[in-house]
Order: C-alpha cells, then structure tokens, then sequence
C-alpha cells in the first residue's frame, strides 16, 4: 500500500491494523479497500488486504450460489411433489378405470372404492352406487331368467318357438326329447312342421295346413303324429298360439305334448269297463248259481229218498237177472244224484252271499270242495296231490274260503298248458306253522310267473289272460278275503318250474261249541 503509494491515509494505519480487531477501511477514488488482521499462533500477524470491489463480487458469488441452491432445491420439491402427485392420481384413476373395464364383463362385483373428498373420489363413488343398482337390477333379470328357464325346463309339454315361416327359434328340453334330438343346435333352423304328419298317414303335412297354422291369429289345435328315429310312431297333441309384438304377428309358440300315457290310460279304462262288466256278469251268475242250487236241493232230496226206497223195496224182491240190472241201475242213478247233491252242495258253500260269519272253517273240509268244484278244469292237466296234516279249523269265512282256494286251483289248472296230467302236478299241503297258524299251500308245475310281472298279480284287473278267460279279479279277491281274516297270502314261482301260493290263517283251536260254519247243504 505504501510502495504503490495507494491509499496513503490507510498506509499510515498498517500498525494499528495489526492488532486484534484493528480492521481498516478507505475509499479512495471509488475503490474500498480493508485491511484485516489474520492471525496465525506462532506466527507474525499478517494483514488481509482486499479491495470492497473483490469483496462484493465474492459476497455476489456467494448470494448467486446460494440462491442457485435454494432454487434447485425448490425444483427438486416441486419435482418429488408432481411424481407424488402423479403417482396417487394415476393409481386412483386406474382403479376406477379397472373397475369400469371388469364391470363392463360382466363382473358385478367390480367398484372402484375411491377415498377422498375430491373430484375423483366423487366420480368413483357416482361409479360404485351406478355399479349397485345395475348389479342389483342385473340379479333380479337373471333370477326372473333362471325363473323362466326352470319353467321351460320342467314342463313336461315339448315346446318350440317358431319365425314366421315355421323355423325353430328356440326348443325347451320336453321338446328335444320328443324329437329325440340330443342337442337343441341339432333343431334350431329347422322347419318345424316338416317333423310332424296327419295321424295315420305318412306324408309330410299339406303346405297350406302349414300356412294357415302359422299365418292365423287363432290358436291351433290338433292331434298329429311324430315318426320317431327306432321307425314307431308318437301320437302328439299340436298346440300352437302366435307371438305378437305390439299387435304384430312375430312367430309362433307351439307345444307338444305325448299322447302315449293318455291313449294307454284310455284303453286301460276300456279294457277295466269291460272287465267289470264281466265281473258284474260272474256276480250275477254266483247269485244265479245260489238260486239254482237251492232249487235243485229240493227235487234232488226226494228224487235220493225216493231213490233210497226204490233200491230198498228191489232188495226184498225175489233175485231175478232182469232185477240185479234194475238194481245197478237204480244204484247208479243214486250215486250220480248224489254226485249232483256234492256238487249243489260245494255250489251253495261258494255262492253264499248272504253268510259273511267269520268263524271256525273245517280247512281241509273246504280245500276238498274246492277241488271237487275244480275237478272238471284240473282233471285233463294234471294230477291232485293232497298232502294234509289235519290242521283243523281256522278263523275264516267258508265260503269265502272256498272261493280263495278255487281261485287258486283254477289259476294252477290254468297255468298248465299241456293235457297231460300224468306229467304235471298240483298238490294241496296243509300243516300248522310254527307259531300254531295254519299253513295251506297249494303249488303246481304251471308255466310260472315272470319276475317283473310277479308283483303285479295281486292288483285288481291284472291278468295275463285273453279277454273273457280272466278278469283279473281272482288274486285281488283271494288277498282282500285272506287278510279280512287276519291271515295273509305269499306267492313264489320261477318260469318253467311252476308256482307255490301258501296261505296262512288263524288257527281254531277246536271247533267251538255252536261254531259258525254251518251244516253245507
Ligand atoms: N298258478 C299260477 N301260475 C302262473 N301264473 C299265475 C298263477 N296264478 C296267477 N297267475 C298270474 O296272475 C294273474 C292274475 O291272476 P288272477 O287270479 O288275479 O286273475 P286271472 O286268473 O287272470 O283272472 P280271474 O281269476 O279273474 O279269472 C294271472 O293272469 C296270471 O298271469
Ligand atoms: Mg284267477
């Protein structure tokens, strides 16, 4: 300072400037110059010499670097704020954005659950309650779909939708098993009409029949007839009504539904009238049966008498050949009266109307006219085995009884198809079973019954017989009349070998004193 003999004042102030705290300053011709003490331990102190104009640059320098600093800074908060910014709303957008996407599939489930107050958080929530109420819409479309799908599903009529030139358009399940179709794409297309045929005949249906059917506004009825794949025939009932839209003919709504049950049930009821009516007529002849025999009773107990004496009064005359002819001749005539006497008798015992007394029945007693009375359908197809244990008396009704077992032997008689008794047999067993009841059974070696008609035999009108030999009525009766008593009936029978009924009934002990079976003739 001093040698450039700039600042010459401040030169004067170097020594004082050297002590601490001596800072100097002087402006001299526009310049600043400070002097500062620096001091070093150990060392002299030396003087810090810098001109103002040095002194703001660098302070300048140090404003510029700082406020650089402070403004990246800024940008760098700025920066991390708008990525944050960024982040939370694109997230937050592709939610509802998802959400919009997987409901527009068919995903009712999809809501977008946005939380916030903004405008995004609104529009989520807008989303979210426009998503529940299509949901909830949705749901009660496809419950009343499910609805009409079960109805289609299970009636049990075919029915197919029709366009207006008699294509398919739509078959419910009923239907493709009419049509025997596996798959509905198999019908739908196809001309519907063209399936079916006028009963009894084998063409296709007349084209103007087709298209009045499908042209008119009324409702069309008629029976027709659907040929089937396995080459047999269906008789259908064709019922087919028009869609209209807005009063607009649109197609048609047919249905079809399988005459085959009604038409059996039908000739069902025709074969049971019939077969009541000849029960009615059997009735008749059993109450006829009952009149003739007592009027018969009558003659026949003097023609015996009368008979008796003849045979008697021949017996006291003088022995002559002529005589002994008369005489065998008379006893001939006695004993076939008195096979007209067992045979009114056993007659009277069935057709008894009037005794329904349940009582004490001599078992065997009504087993042997039942076979008397059967005799004449058993005797060309087999040979009467009697096997009884002298079970006694049972709590029944005889007549009642006879009847059961008459049944029984008749339809053994009947199931032998030979004429040759000595080859078959029917035989009558009685005993007591265990538990003191007595077991009748009666068997032969018939033709026997078939498994699955087995457990048929005892219902009303079942009958494996041609019209006008059985009504069917036989068995019905029997297990009715066996199980009024407190017995019952049981059948076993296998095909080619024959059948066994056994029969159980109450027991009697002894024949009570004034039993009710009653003197039979
Ligand atoms: N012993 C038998 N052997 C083979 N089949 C039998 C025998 N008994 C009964 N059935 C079968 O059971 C069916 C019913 O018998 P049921 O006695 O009830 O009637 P039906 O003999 O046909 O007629 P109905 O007795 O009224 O004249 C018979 O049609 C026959 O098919
Ligand atoms: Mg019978």
């Amino acid at each position: 300072l001093r040698r450039s003999g700039e600042s010459p004042a401040l030169a004067a102030e170097i020594p004082d400037a050297r002590k601490p705290g001596g800072t100097r300053a002087s402006i001299e011709s526009d310049r600043a110059i400070v002097l500062s003490p620096v001091q070093i331990p150990g060392r002299p102190v030396i003087l810090a010499v810098r001109s103002v104009a040095e002194t703001r640059a660098a302070v300048r320098r140090d404003v510029s670097s700082q406020t650089a600093a402070l403004a990246l800074i800024f940008l760098a908060l700025i920066a991390a704020l708008w990525t944050w910014l960024e982040v939370a709303l694109n997230r937050r957008i592709r939610r509802l954005v998802d959400a919009a996407a997987r409901f527009a599939v068919d995903d009712l489930e999809a809501r977008a659950r946005l939380g916030g107050n903004d405008e995004l958080a609104l529009a989520g929530r807008a989303f979210d309650a426009m998503a529940d109420s299509v949901a909830q819409t949705r749901m009660r479309l496809l419950e009343s779909e499910e609805r009409v799908r079960l109805l289609l599903d299970s009636t049990a009529e075919g029915l197919c939708g029709l366009d207006l030139s008699g294509r398919i358009t739509f078959c419910n399940p009923a239907a493709l098993r009419l049509l025997h179709v596996a798959h509905p794409g198999q019908l739908l297309g196809s001309a519907f009409y063209d399936l079916l045929r006028l009963p009894g005949s084998e063409q296709t249906l007349d084209k103007a029949w087709v298209d009045l059917a499908l042209q008119t506004r009324a409702r069309v009825e008629q029976e027709l007839s659907l040929p089937c794949p396995d080459g047999t025939v269906l008789a259908v009932h064709h019922s087919g009504g028009p869609v209209l839209l807005q009063g607009v003919l649109v197609g048609r709504v047919v249905t079809l539904t399988d005459l085959t049950g009604k038409k059996r049930a039908e000739e069902e009821l025709r074969k049971s009238q019939a077969q009541l009516r000849m029960a009615d007529r059997l009735a008749t002849v059993g109450t006829l049966s009952a009149g003739v025999a007592h009027e018969i009773n009558n003659p026949l107990a003097y023609t015996l008498a009368n008979l008796g004496y003849v045979a008697e009064r021949l017996r006291e005359l003088p022995g002559t050949p002529d005589c002994a002819e008369v005489v065998t001749a008379v006893e001939e005539a006695t004993e076939g009266a008195e096979r007209v006497r067992r045979i009114v008798k056993d007659m009277k015992t069935l057709s008894r109307v009037d005794d329904e007394t349940i009582g004490a029945v001599d078992v065997e007693r009504a087993l042997d006219a039942s076979v008397n009375m059967a005799l004449h359908e058993l005797r060309h197809k087999a040979t009467v085995m009697k096997d009884y244990a002298g079970v006694g008396f049972a709590r029944a009704n005889e007549g009642r009884l006879v009847q059961v077992f008459l049944n029984l032997l008749v339809n053994a008689a009947q199931a032998i198809a030979t004429t040759q008794p000595d080859h078959n047999e029917v035989r009558i067993a009685t005993c007591l079973d265990a538990e003191g009841r007595v077991a009748v059974e009666i068997s032969d070696t018939g033709a026997g019954i078939p498994e699955d008609v087995l457990p048929r035999i005892f219902d009303p009108f079942f009958t494996t017989k041609p019209l006008g030999v059985g009504t069917g009525l036989g068995l019905s009766i029997c297990h009715s009349l066996i199980t009024a008593v407190g017995g019952h009936i049981e059948v076993a029978s296998k095909v080619g070998v024959g059948t066994r009924f056994l029969i159980i009934l109450p027991s009697v002990a002894q024949e009570p004193a004034g039993a009710a079976v009653r003197p039979a003739a």
